[in-house]
C-alpha cells in the first residue's frame, strides 16, 4: 500500500533552501537534496486547516500568547513525553539556535569554556565562537558498535573549569537517543560540578519506533535546576519556517534572568500563524507523527539494505532518532575533503559534509532521508553509478 509519504514532492517557487540554494552552494544543478534537516513532506492535513481558518478571520494585530497553546504544549509534554510541565516554566524563541545564544549571553561570560559533544549540529560551534566564548570538546567515542559520551573526559572537563554544558538529545548527527542509564550518569557530574546545562531536545519527538526520548530535566529536580530545555514543533510537523520554539526553565532566577535577557531585546512571544499552526500540530498530530516516524524506520532499513549490497565501502551505525544518517565513507577510495563534491559534481546528491560538524566528521557525510523513498532509491543509483565510474 502506498503511504500518504510516497507522494512526490513539489517544494517549487517556495524559496526553500534545501531545494533552491542547493546549486548556489554546492556549484552545479539538478541535485537531489539531502542536506538541510527539514522534510520533504506537507505536515498533517489539520495543520493546514487551522492556518487557513486562521487567515480567514483576517485581523493580524497583536496577540498574546493564546493559552489554548501554552496547554496544547503542556498536554504534549505530559502524553508524549510522561513529563508534567507546570505552565509557568515554559517560555519561548524564534529558534532554538537564537534561545541558545541567547542564555549564552546570559549565563556565561566572555572567555568561558563551553562544553560541546562533536560530531555535533554546527551552531553549537558557532554560536559558542560568535559570543567570544571558548568552545570545549568532549567528543563521542564509539564502543560496542555505538557512539556514547566519554564521561570521564567531561568529568576532567567539568574539574578544570568548565560551568556549562551544550547537550544536543537525540544528538544530530549520530542518530543516539540518550537511554535513561546514560542521562543518570550525566545528571549526576551536573549536579556534583554545579553546570548549566543547555539541552537541545529539538529532536525528542523524532525518535524511531522501539526507542523513547527522556528529557534531561526529568531526571530529578537537581538536574532539572541547572537545565534549560528546548523543544520544538519544528523538526516534528516541519514547521521550520514558523520561527518558534518552546524554552523550559525550571528554576524560577535562571527564568527571570532569561526572560529579562528577551526583553532586552525587546522579542515577541510567538507569532499569530506560529501559535495557531503548532497548537493545531500539538493538538492533532500524534497519529500522523506516529505514521511518519514508520515511514522514517521503513526508509532507514531500505537505505541500510541497500549500502549493504550495493555499496559495501559506505557504513551507517542504524539510528535510534531523527531523520539523519551519518554515512561513513571512510573505506570508499575517496579522499576526505573532496567526499562532499564528489558526491554532489559526479553523483547529484547533496549532503551536508561531515566535517562541518567537528573534526571527528572528516570522511563522514550526513544524509537527510525524510523524503519519498522513491528519492532515496535514485540517490542511491547515482551514488552507485558514481561509484562505478571512480
Ligand atoms: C540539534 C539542532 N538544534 C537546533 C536546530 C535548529 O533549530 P532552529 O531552527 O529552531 O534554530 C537543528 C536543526 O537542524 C538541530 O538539528
Amino acid at each position: 500500500m502506498r503511504s500518504q509519504f510516497d507522494q512526490p514532492t513539489n517544494r517549487s517557487g517556495l524559496n526553500s533552501i534545501k531545494w533552491d540554494k542547493a546549486g548556489e552552494i554546492y556549484g552545479c544543478s539538478d541535485l537531489i537534496p539531502m542536506w538541510v534537516a527539514d522534510m520533504d513532506f506537507p505536515p498533517p492535513q489539520s495543520i493546514i486547516e487551522a492556518l487557513v481558518s486562521r487567515a480567514k478571520r483576517g485581523f493580524y494585530g497583536y496577540e498574546a500568547v493564546p493559552s489554548g497553546y501554552l496547554e496544547s504544549f503542556a498536554a504534549w509534554l505530559h502524553d508524549r513525553h510522561d513529563w508534567d510541565v507546570p505552565q509557568e516554566w515554559i517560555t519561548y524563541s524564534p529558534g532554538v539556535v537564537s534561545g541558545l545564544s541567547l542564555a549564552l549571553q546570559t549565563f556565561t561570560q566572555p572567555g568561558d569554556k563551553i562544553v560541546i559533544q562533536p560530531p555535533v549540529y554546527q551552531p553549537f560551534f558557532s554560536m559558542v565562537e560568535r559570543n567570544d566564548r571558548q568552545v570545549v570538546e568532549n567528543p563521542l567515542i564509539v564502543e560496542n558498535g555505538r557512539y556514547t559520551i566519554d564521561f570521564a573526559e567531561l568529568e576532567r572537563l567539568f574539574q578544570t573549569g568548565a560551568r556549562t554544558f551544550i547537550f544536543c538529545s537525540p544528538h544530530n548527527p549520530v542518530g543516539r537517543v540518550w537511554s535513561r542509564e546514560e542521562l543518570e550518569q550525566l545528571a549526576a557530574l551536573i549536579i556534583r560540578y554545579d553546570v548549566l546545562t543547555l539541552t537541545d531536545e529539538i529532536w525528542s519527538d523524532l525518535t524511531l519506533p522501539g526507542h523513547k526520548h527522556f528529557s534531561l530535566a526529568k531526571v530529578s529536580s537537581e538536574v532539572a535546576d541547572r537545565c534549560i530545555t528546548f523543544m520544538a514543533p519544528s523538526k516534528t510537523f516541519n514547521l521550520a519556517g514558523f520561527y518558534l520554539s518552546n524554552v523550559i526553565i525550571p528554576n524560577e532566577e535562571l527564568r527571570r534572568k532569561y526572560k529579562m535577557a528577551k526583553a532586552k531585546l525587546g522579542l515577541a512571544e510567538l507569532n499569530t500563524f506560529g501559535a495557531a499552526g503548532a497548537e493545531a500540530a500539538y493538538r492533532t498530530g500524534a497519529q500522523w507523527l506516529d505514521e511518519l516516524r514508520e515511514y522514517l524506520q521503513g526508509n532507514v532499513d531500505f537505505v541500510l539494505d541497500e549500502l549493504a549490497q550495493r555499496i559495501p565501502g559506505i557504513k551507517v551505525i542504524p539510528p535510534e532518532g531523527t531523520y539523519l544518517l551519518w554515512l561513513d565513507c571512510r573505506e570508499l577510495p575517496i579522499k576526505h575533503d573532496e567526499l562532499n563534491r564528489f558526491f554532489a559534481q559526479k553523483a547529484g546528491v547533496a549532503f551536508n559534509d561531515g566535517a562541518m560538524f567537528g573534526k571527528q566528521g572528516a570522511g563522514f557525510q550526513r544524509m537527510n532521508i525524510a523524503c519519498p523513498r522513491s528519492t532515496i532509491a535514485q540517490a542511491l543509483k547515482q551514488i552507485e553509478e558514481a561509484l562505478s565510474q571512480q
